[in-house]
């Protein structure tokens, strides 16, 4: 028996509220085949904890997390505890220190979900996002000068290191290749006279090395454009980590909302735990009401088993989450039902096979 250790982060607002249909779902999922099992730890960290410690995580969280085969979480932030301090303190720290430079967001409408574009099909709504995830502009360097005096001056730099370049676009040239798909990258060389730039020679150089591959490269203000107006030219893309976070709620909206939009951040060379969580937010507007959809956070736990090697469980639940949507019965409000977040959960969790 293969034996998973999970840290689980629950998190804020409807975090927990989808944590807890993810987990119905793995441990079933895992039931119904018998190769692997797992091992459940949570971790009560959040906003609600840094209100009470001054802190989003114990001290050594990192540390701690570093046990664990792979991190299942929520969302992070909340009202009354500033956005940057929140998600800086715990989900993008661990991201970082995990380098998990990888951050697989698929874009694909499945069977039953409304796109809101007419033209919107299953097959042209198919794309995999490959967001570089660990530098760029949310290296987190800057500086502010002259803090409220009239020169005042405020710097946040994107960081491009060619590692860190040439290794999320070798990735995607392999997911590319593997799936015999083409692949575009998202850049903006034209305004960013330093970092696009060089982005699209890193993209050209390691292109020479997948022949087979067709390549396209695209500016990110045209890219938004062709995505809502021609999505079927979109299959593998690899774009920055700023760029590839506003193209991915793009995505979710042409899939059917961010109710459906899951995500994995993974460290590749498995040094590290890698974490599984949705592309959505804490949605404080709906939270404690029981009517977040927990697809999203579900279709995640099928991106762990994928990461595990078990694919076919990982497919196995994605059926189940377009079973749910094809019957039409048990949805959320968002999607125009009128179910709650675990009736949901438990529907997915009876479609198992
Ligand atoms: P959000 O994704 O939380 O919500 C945007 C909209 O989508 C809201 O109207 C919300 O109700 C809806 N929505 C989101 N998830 C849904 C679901 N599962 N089911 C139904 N509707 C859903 O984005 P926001 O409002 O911009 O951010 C709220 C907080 O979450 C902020 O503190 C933000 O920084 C944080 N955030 C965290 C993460 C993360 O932890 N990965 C991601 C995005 C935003
Ligand atoms: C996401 C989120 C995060 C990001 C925020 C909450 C820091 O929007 O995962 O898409 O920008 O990466
Ligand atoms: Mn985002």
């Amino acid at each position: 028996m293969n034996i998973k250790k999970i840290a689980v982060i629950a998190g804020d607002g409807i975090g927990p509220e989808v944590v807890a249909e993810g987990i119905k779902v793995m441990e079933k999922a895992a039931v119904l085949d018998g190769r692997i099992s797992f091992e459940f730890t949570h971790f009560p960290w959040g906003c609600e904890y840094y209100l009470e410690h001054g802190k989003m995580m114990a001290d050594d969280g990192i540390e701690q997390l570093k046990a664990f085969d792979a991190i299942y979480l929520g969302a992070v932030g909340y009202p009354g505890v500033p956005d940057h301090i929140s998600l800086w303190d715990l989900l993008l720290i661990i991201r970082k220190e995990f380098d998990q430079y990888v951050n697989l967001r698929p874009i694909q409408l499945l069977d039953g979900a409304t796109c809101p574009i007419t033209h919107g099909t299953k097959e042209n709504i198919d794309m995999l996002f490959i967001r570089e995830n660990s530098e760029g502009e949310y290296a987190g360097a800057g500086d502010w000068l002259f803090k409220g005096k009239q020169e005042e001056v405020v710097l946040q730099t994107g960081v491009f290191s060619r590692k860190g370049t040439e290794r999320i676009m070798r990735h995607a040239f392999e997911v590319a290749k593997k799936e015999k798909k083409s692949l575009t990258s998202i850049s903006k060389g034209n305004a960013l006279n330093y970092s696009m730039v060089f982005w699209d020679e890193v993209f050209e150089e390691i292109s020479q090395e997948y022949p087979e591959v067709e390549t396209y490269s695209y500016l990110v203000d045209a890219a938004a454009m062709h995505m809502i107006m021609d999505p079927g030219r979109f299959e593998v893309v690899v774009t920055s980590n700023l760029f590839g976070d506003i193209l991915t709620d793009v995505g979710a909206a042409l899939a059917g909302g961010m109710g459906l939009a899951a995500g994995a951040n993974i460290n590749p060379e498995r040094t590290y735990p890698s974490m599984f969580e949705p592309v959505h937010g804490s949605a404080p507007d709906i939270a404690g009401k029981q009517i977040a959809n927990p697809l999203a956070a579900i279709w995640s736990v099928s991106q762990m088993f994928d990461f595990f090697g078990f694919e076919d469980i990982g497919e196995n639940i994605l059926q189940a989450i377009e079973k749910v949507m094809t019957e039409g019965e048990v949805l959320t409000p968002d999607l125009g039902g009128n179910a709650k977040t675990n009736e949901v959960g438990e529907r997915v969790v009876q479609l198992l096979k």
